[in-house]
Order: structure tokens, then C-alpha cells, then sequence
């Protein structure tokens, strides 16, 4: 069946603002020190506030956790630890009645190793006897020997995550029962993990060694992964959506570095929305950021996809703490809810959380001890929101919070920014209120200031030139008080018509 494409040009995930909730980071309701559905729920009239189109939570489904949620050990049903089903279904449709729509995090790369299909159908499952050179996203090689079997199986990420044989028919048959599932339920849609990489290379090739003097990022060194088969299941999946009426989206982590790769995911028949990491891999350089830019759209046009924009998730370090500073982080906003597209926020970003530098006897990420603290891993983005100002664990927790919360982070809370007109959650708020639309362009700019029009509207951003004049009309949003030009590591919005 092919899908209808007439009505995706007004489709509500076009223009819109997702944002992303780590569930065991956001609010917990029972005292455990981990975040759960019904923590998110009683919070759901706070991210209606901040004026978000949609709510990405990442797994919340049985896992005995080795990944936080991204080792399922079954696709349909709550952990305990998040809540039930009842709580799933009361949270939609509280959503729903807020006005917000809901996604879900589908895990379709890989499962747990207590899931039971990896006892009752290792065939699901991707084995050898002679392992080859690929290598794991959470370090060292990507094989381990099962005792049970006498054989090696594939793990792209943790030993205790083995990889799906995609080129087995029963697990797309699996799959879509579970993707049926949930739109049953009554998902807006799915946030696709590791979208790039379901089937690998049925021959199991070495990898290329990469080429003398490049350096490739180590995703893009895989043969593992971005293979041509992946590209009929999601025009299945595609039409799949298509059988729902309110045409739920999908979104892939298609963890490629160039556009022009991820492209191939979002063509018109294909997943909704693909997640462009570009903009978040550069550092705070006028040319680089512009070179994202035009990368992005010079790759999506083609296919009339639409773009997406992020700077943070669960999975890298706080932009403020990227790019060295609140300033640059708050400027930074302005350009992502500016660009033309979808964009994709992260809890906390709103409130110019930073990455905690938490001490080793506290972090938990398997990155960590993958590679014996080499890398230091996604902990210090993941630390619980903080909610009040005073009180015990800043209102996330009535216990101990999975990981330790900066007292200093008081101020930083959503108690305190609520009442606070100059606040990063205030700018948050009316900027995503005030999201320009309309045609993009490039407007002339001094050496080290970005400018482009959207419609009626300039957006400014000066990420380190000389204090710049601003163009005239009113003054929609900045993002810090300045008379007259804009100074280094600031940004503006003008409706100049
Ligand atoms: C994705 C998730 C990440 C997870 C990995 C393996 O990249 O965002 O958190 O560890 O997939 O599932």
C-alpha cells in the first residue's frame, strides 16, 4: 500500500517542537529515586506550559536496566519500577487532553539477553563461530560467547544487548505486532533506536579500515550498519502508519554524520522524520553552525523532507557545558527554534541545566565501565530534574535519586525560573511561543554573526563578531537584555514587516 502524501505538507510534525523526557530522570512519584509514568503525568501541565507540540519518553518497558531501558526484555508492558499499563493509558490520555501528543521509544536493534526470545529463539538473533572485527558503540568488540550455544553472538552496544537478525521474517512479524500495540493504545508515534542499524552485512564482513588521514566518526566506519535492506521495512512501517487515522510519526536515530545518508530515510514513502545531529556536533562557530545548516537542507529539499534540529538528548553532554557557557547556550536556542523544521528538546534544556561532573563512584552508565572510564558517559546528562527550590531532592524524589543532584542546582530549578522574566525557562517559553515560519533565507552578516530571514521575521545570532546593530522592527525575543546591537554570544529575533 502505497501512503497517501497530499496531507503531509500541513502534518502536525512538521513545524513542531517535541521534547524529550528521560523517564527515570524526570519526576518520580513513589519515593524510589527513579522517575516513573505517573511522575510524567502529574507534571504534564508543566510541558504544556512550555508550549511543546509532543512528548518523546524513552523506555519505560520491563528491562532489567544494564541500559537504562534500552535492553527490553518485553515490548508490551510497563517495568514495575515505571508504573503499569493502567498508568501508560491514564498518562495518554491525560496528554491527549492537554493537547500534547505522546511518542514512544520502539527498541528494534536489539533486546535484552533476559528477554526470552534470545532462550526460545536464539534464531532471532545474529551468531557466528568465527567472530569478526566489528567493534561495540559502548566499547571493545562487538562478540560474545554463549555458553548455552557454543556459539558467538552480536552486540552492537552491551554484552547483555544481542543483536536482532533482521533478516529473519519472524522478527519483522514480531515488530509489528508491537508497533501495533501501542498505536492501538493510542501513541502518536515512535521514536525509532538505532534506525540506521537493524540488518547488518549477512556475509558478516570484516570492516574497512578507515582511509589513511580521515578520520570518520566511528558509526560511519561500520559495514554493520545503513545497509539498503533497512529501507523496505520502514516503507512497511510507513504504510503501517498509514492504517491509523490520526497518522502517527516516525522518527529515526539515524546516527549518520552527513545529511546526505540520512536523506535516504525520509524520502516521501519512508519515516516521517529522521533526528540531524549536525548542528549538535559543532562547536560555537558562526561558519560551522551555517555549514550544518546548509549541509541539512541542501540534503533534505531534494526529498522534500522535512528537517529536524537538536542540540541535546540523553546521549551527550548539556549544551550549556558544550559550548562553555549559559550565554552561547541560550543564544544557541534562539537559532534551533528559528531554523526551518521540527525540533527536538531534551528535558533540563530548558532550564540551562549542565552536565554534572559526577564522581565514579556514582556514575552508572555501561560506557563508563565499558571502557575503564576512558569515556565518561552519559551520567553527567541524565542527572533528575529539579523541581522546587527548597526541600528534599529539589522536589524529583521523596527518596535518593538514581544519581546525585547538585544542591546549587536550586536555583536552577523550575520553582525558581517560574517567576523569573529573564529565566532560560522563560526565554524557552516565549520563544517557542513566538517560533517564526515561513520562507528561510540568508540575509548578509560581518564575519562571526549568523542572520536569515523566516518569513517576516530576522533571526540574529551573534556567536562571536563585533557587537552587532540591530535590523529594524520589533523585537520579538532575545536572549539577554542588550541596548541596540546584539554582543558576542547573543541572539534576537526581529519582525521586520
Ligand atoms: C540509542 C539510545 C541510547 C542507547 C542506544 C542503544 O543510541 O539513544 O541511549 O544506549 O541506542 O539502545
Amino acid at each position: 500500500m502505497s501512503p497517501p502524501t497530499a496531507d503531509i505538507g500541513t502534518a502536525w510534525w512538521r513545524e513542531a517542537v517535541f521534547y524529550e523526557i528521560y523517564i527515570r530522570s524526570f519526576a518520580d512519584s513513589d519515593g524510589d529515586g527513579v522517575g516513573d509514568l505517573p511522575g510524567i503525568r502529574a507534571r504534564l501541565p508543566y510541558v504544556r506550559d512550555l508550549g511543546v507540540d509532543a512528548i518523546w519518553i524513552t523506555p519505560f518497558y520491563p528491562s532489567p536496566g544494564v541500559d537504562f531501558g534500552y535492553d527490553v526484555a518485553d515490548h508490551v508492558d510497563v517495568d514495575p519500577q515505571f508504573g503499569t499499563l493502567n498508568d501508560f493509558d491514564a498518562l495518554v490520555a491525560d496528554a491527549h487532553g492537554l493537547g500534547l501528543r505522546v511518542v514512544i521509544d520502539v527498541v528494534p536493534n536489539h533486546t535484552s539477553i533476559e528477554h526470552p526470545w534470545f532462550r526460545e529463539h536464539p534464531e532471532y538473533y545474529v551468531w557466528t563461530d568465527e567472530p569478526n572485527n566489528w567493534l561495540s558503540g559502548f566499547g571493545g568488540g562487538a562478540w560474545a560467547f554463549d555458553e548455552a550455544r557454543g556459539r558467538h553472538y552480536l552486540h552492537l552496544f552491551a554484552r547483555e544487548q544481542p543483536d536482532l537478525d533482521w533478516h529473519n521474517p519472524d522478527v519483522r512479524a514480531e515488530f509489528d505486532r508491537i508497533l501495533r500495540f501501542w498505536l492501538d493504545r493510542g501513541v502518536d508515534g515512535m521514536r525509532i533506536d538505532v534506525a540506521h542499524g537493524l540488518f547488518k552485512d549477512p556475509q558478516l564482513r570484516d570492516e574497512a579500515d578507515p582511509a589513511p588521514g580521515a578520520e570518520p566518526r566511528s558509526w560511519d566506519r561500520r559495514a554493520a550498519i545503513d545497509r539498503p535492506e533497512v529501507h523496505p521495512l520502514y516503507r512497511e512501517w510507513r504504510a503501517l502508519a498509514y492504517t491509523y487515522e490520526r497518522e502517527p510519526v516516525l522518527v529515526g536515530e539515524v546516527f549518520l554524520s552527513e545529511p546526505a545518508r540520512v536523506a535516504d530515510y525520509v524520502r516521501p514513502d519512508e519515516l516521517h522524520l529522521a533526528f540531524n545531529f549536525t548542528l549538535l556536533w559543532e562547536p560555537w562557530d558562526a561558519g560551522a553552525l551555517r555549514s550544518a545548516v546548509d549541509r541539512t537542507l541542501a540534503a533534505l529539499e531534494p526529498v522534500g523532507a522535512t528537517p529536524t534540529w537538536v542540540l541535546e538528548n540523553h546521549d551527550v553532554v548539556r549544551l550549556a557545558t558544550r559550548y562553555g557557557g549559559t550565554d552561547r547556550a541560550r543564544a544557541a536556542a534562539l537559532l534551533l527554534l528559528a531554523l526551518p523544521g521540527t525540533v527536538f528538546l531534551y528535558a533540563g534544556q530548558e532550564l540551562g541545566l549542565d552536565e554534572v561532573d559526577l564522581p565514579a563512584g556514582a556514575r552508572r552508565d555501561p560506557v563508563y565501565f565499558r571502557t575503564q572510564g576512558v569515556r565518561l558517559g552519559r551520567d553527567g546528562a541524565r542527572v533528575p530534574i529539579p523541581w522546587e527550590r527548597d526541600g528534599h531532592a529539589l522536589g524529583f524524589t521523596t527518596g535518593k535519586p538514581w544519581l546525585p543532584m547538585p544542591p546549587e542546582w536550586a536555583e536552577r530549578s523550575v520553582a525558581a525560573q517560574e517567576g523569573d522574566p529573564g529565566s532560560t525557562l522563560a526565554l524557552y517559553r516565549s520563544a517557542i511561543r513566538a517560533r517564526p515560519a515561513g520562507q528561510f533565507g540568508w540575509l548578509d552578516s560581518p564575519p562571526g554573526v549568523l542572520m536569515f530571514e523566516r518569513g517576516d521575521d530576522v533571526c540574529i545570532v551573534n556567536v562571536d563578531g563585533e557587537p552587532f546593530e540591530l535590523p529594524t522592527g520589533e523585537l520579538v525575543v532575545a536572549s539577554k537584555p542588550f541596548a541596540g546591537a546584539v554582543p558576542p554570544a547573543a541572539a534576537a529575533w526581529v519582525r521586520s514587516r
